[in-house]
Formats: C-alpha cells, sequence, structure tokens
C-alpha cells in the first residue's frame, strides 16, 4: 500500500528566515500521525505545504499519490482541512456554513450529522459571529469533515477548547481512524498526541529532532524512571542502603528523588530496608517519563548546528 503522505527533505523560507530546513516523513494510510514543536517551528508551514496552500522551495511532497503543487479539484474533494485560523463568513448561520462548504464537494456528509458530531447541534441556527471561541473552533472541525474527507490535516484542532469538547473531538478522530481515514494532526497537548497518534514527531527550529511511537519517542522506553518518597523524622537519605542512597537527591519538598534505570529492583530494595525498619512510605510514587519530559528534553535548546 503506498504511504498516504511522502515528504523528503521538504524545504521553506520566508525571505530571510527558512522556517522548514529539510523534513522528510511518511504517513501510512490509516495512521494518526502527529507533529508536535514550539510555537514557530515550522508545522502550520508544512501542513499548509501539504494541503497546497503554500508553494515550497525544495524536496518533494506527495499527498494521496499527488504533488498538491499541481493537484487539481478532485484531489481537494479527497482531503478535508481544519486550518489553525479559518476565515468566516460570520453573518451566516452555523448549519448554513456547513452547508456552503458542503456544496464544494461532490459526496458530502450530511450537514445536520456533522454540526452534530462536533456538538454544535444547540447552535445549528446561531449567527458564525456569536460563536464562543471554542464553538468557532469546534466549527472548522466541522467544515474539515463535511467533505467525508480520505485524509485530515488538523492544526491545532482543540485549542480553546474545553475538556470535555476536547474529549469529544478525540473521539471525532478515533472514529475517523476506525474507518480507515489518515490524519496528519498538530498539537500543543501532550495528552492528545499520547492519546490519538499512532506515531509522533517532534520539529524544532525547522528539522525534525525525534520520531517515534508516543511510547518510545526520544528513546522514552530507556528513560530512567522516578522513584520519590518522604522519610520520616529522625531518618534522612544517609540512612539508606547503599545502592539506593548512590542514587538519592534530595527534592524541593523535602522528598528523596532517586533516578533509577531499574526501578523494579530499586522499589524493591528500598521496600525491603524500609518494611526490616517499620517505616511506611506513604507517599511512595514511582513515575516513568511522561511524553511532556521527552518533549522538554528534545525541544530544550536549539540543535547547534541550526544557527540563523
Ligand atoms: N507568511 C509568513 N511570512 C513570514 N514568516 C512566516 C510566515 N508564516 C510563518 N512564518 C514564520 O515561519 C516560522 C514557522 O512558522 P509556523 O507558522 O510554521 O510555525 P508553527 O510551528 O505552526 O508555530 P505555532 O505553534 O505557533 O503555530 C515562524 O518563525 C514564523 O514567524
Ligand atoms: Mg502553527
Amino acid at each position: 500500500m503506498p504511504a498516504a503522505v511522502a515528504v523528503t527533505d521538504l524545504r521553506k523560507s520566508y525571505g530571510q528566515l527558512e522556517a522548514v530546513r529539510g523534513v522528510t516523513f511518511e504517513i501510512e494510510q490509516g495512521e494518526v500521525f502527529g507533529l508536535l514543536g514550539p510555537n514557530g517551528a515550522g508545522k502550520t508551514t508544512t501542513v499548509e505545504v501539504l494541503e497546497g496552500y503554500r508553494t515550497r522551495d525544495g524536496g518533494s511532497v506527495s499527498v494521496l499519490g499527488v504533488d498538491p503543487q499541481e493537484a487539481g479539484s478532485a484531489w481537494r474533494e479527497r482531503i478535508g482541512i481544519v486550518l489553525q485560523s479559518s476565515a468566516m463568513y460570520p453573518n451566516l448561520t452555523v448549519a448554513e456554513h456547513v452547508a456552503l462548504f458542503a456544496g464544494y464537494f461532490s459526496k458530502p456528509r450530511d450537514v445536520g450529522e456533522v454540526v452534530e458530531l462536533v456538538g454544535l447541534d444547540e447552535k445549528r441556527n446561531a449567527r458564525v459571529k456569536t460563536l464562543s471561541g471554542g464553538q468557532a473552533r469546534r466549527l472548522d472541525l466541522a467544515l474539515g469533515l463535511i467533505g467525508d474527507p480520505e485524509i485530515l490535516f488538523l492544526d491545532e484542532p482543540t485549542t480553546g477548547f474545553d475538556p470535555s469538547a476536547r474529549r469529544a473531538a478525540w473521539s471525532v478522530v478515533a472514529g475517523l481512524k476506525a474507518l480507515g481515514k489518515t490524519v496528519f494532526l498538530t498539537t500543543h497537548y501532550m495528552d492528545e498526541a499520547e492519546n490519538l497518534a499512532d506515531r509522533i514527531a517532534v520539529i524544532a527550529a525547522g528539522r525534525i529532532v525525534a520520531e517515534g511511537t508516543p511510547e518510545t519517542l526520544g528513546g522514552r522506553e530507556n528513560m530512567p524512571a522516578t522513584i520519590r518518597f518522604g522519610l520520616p523524622h529522625g531518618v534522612g537519605a544517609v540512612d539508606l542502603p547503599g545502592d539506593l542512597r548512590a542514587l538519592a537527591a534530595s527534592a524541593t519538598d523535602g522528598r528523596v528523588v532517586l533516578e533509577s534505570s531499574r526501578p523494579l529492583a530499586d522499589v524493591k530494595a528500598l521496600a525491603e530496608w524500609a518494611l526490616e525498619r517499620g517505616l511506611d512510605l506513604p507517599d511512595l510514587d514511582v513515575r516513568r517519563p511522561s511524553l511532556e519530559d521527552v518533549y522538554l528534553r528534545l525541544t530544550a535548546s536549539p540543535k547547534p548546528d541550526a544557527g540563523e
């Protein structure tokens, strides 16, 4: 099966600014692919090139087997787009707006069904200009879905959504995936990427700095775990058995923190030590690095060769 998206050495500059500096990745059909990165990293630029909204300066791009720069209306019907910010017709109602977009497609989904899917049923007859920020964003999502696309591009789809609307949008995306659709997603929410994406790429200063599944990104599965606990008055980290004492550092809240590459063995040793002394360690917790920890590590300092 050919890839839904194939990008090789993509480059795009705005004047002197190299926004995208040689980006390469593929997205399989039916995959949810997440692009993460700090503000200004080049996500929207990349998405817009893939959508056919921007020309590129270099590299090759194929979306559903077609170069977006040369694609026609037949290709456009197969893709769905949720821009980071969209132009709206403020005086149309929600239903009218969605119906207008439905008219651009030969086989659109049902307008009422899509309005309901994004949770705007109660606002179907409200004018677009009266929508709250999050409701306007839901309308954007409806406009991306109305053409029943094979691939959907979502640029920060849930920014401004309240928590329950975000969950609802996630289930919309999960539903698309279940139908075998391909989804390209940018987001600043790590929980969103973790919940939705099969694969994630992190872009920083126009370059991809890591790629993997949410579980393996940036070597996450091999990173040390953090074991944290408080000790009762009169007992200190110096009293821990030697192996653990060597790993121990004090946290700002007075608890002991151990960075452990063998958390199971170290927790066992700690538990045995504590039980022998009748210590309870009621606030013991063991934590694997979160996707956010990994992301912050990957995007912390600019790459040495990323000079302007
Ligand atoms: N039309 C434009 N003209 C000039 N510079 C631009 C233009 N669009 C984007 N840029 C610049 O290109 C860089 C990448 O911008 P882009 O919008 O792709 O970032 P992003 O990763 O989507 O960021 P965000 O998370 O803030 O949405 C930024 O430095 C931005 O200022
Ligand atoms: Mg952007």
